[in-house]
């Protein structure tokens, strides 16, 4: 674990919520009022993300939680997915919004995305991330809707963790050493 005293702010709450919000209304005009949206949240980041984003919706919405990893407890993809936890309800032609926290390398998502393909009979398959790290893409993966980019840091705070911690700080942080 690192000393919290190190971690400089990135972004402050106000910021994020505000611009969370934005994403919001995007969203709203994206889909229709009267059909139901799917949202997915990929556990563990997403989980504030996707509190704060949901609560801003006005179509009907159905939430449902999938456990996904590849970081381990690295700042660096391991190139492989080590858990994956995935119970998914056949979507019947209904529209799917995968909420995920960040999209590094792009594997996590390209897997996910892939997997609904395969197996939920989804009317349509959007991405919704509150962080696009575009410089480490490896997989051809685009976010529909993107709060922020940023460059190679690695971040913690609102649902990020290092090590498993930090995911409750209300802002996002990073550790200077950590950058490249
Ligand atoms: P990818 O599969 O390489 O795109 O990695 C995506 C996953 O790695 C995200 O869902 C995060 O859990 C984790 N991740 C990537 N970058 C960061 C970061 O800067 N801070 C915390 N977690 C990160
Ligand atoms: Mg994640």
């Amino acid at each position: 674990m690192k000393d919290i005293k190190t971690l400089k702010k990135l972004i402050p709450a106000d910021v994020l919520n505000k611009r969370i919000k934005e994403l919001a209304d995007e969203i709203n005009k994206t889909y229709s009022t009267d059909e139901p949206l799917n949202l997915i949240c990929v556990l563990r980041g997403a989980v504030m993300f996707f509190c704060e984003l949901s609560k801003h919706l006005k179509m009907p919405v159905n939430m449902e939680f999938i456990s996904l990893s590849s970081y381990g407890n690295s700042t660096n993809s391991s190139g492989k997915i080590n858990r994956a936890n995935i119970i998914l309800p056949d979507f019947n032609n209904q529209n799917v919004l995968i909420v995920e926290d960040i999209i590094d390398t792009g594997l996590t998502l390209d897997f996910l995305i892939k997997y609904i393909n395969q197996n939920c009979a989804a009317k349509s398959t959007k991405l919704a991330v509150l962080f696009d790290k575009k410089c480490a893409r490896k997989y051809d993966v685009k976010p529909n809707f993107c709060a922020f980019e940023v460059d190679n840091k690695f971040i913690v705070g609102f649902g990020l963790d290092y090590m498993g911690y930090y995911r409750n700080l209300d802002y996002i942080g990073y550790f200077e050493d950590f950058s490249e």
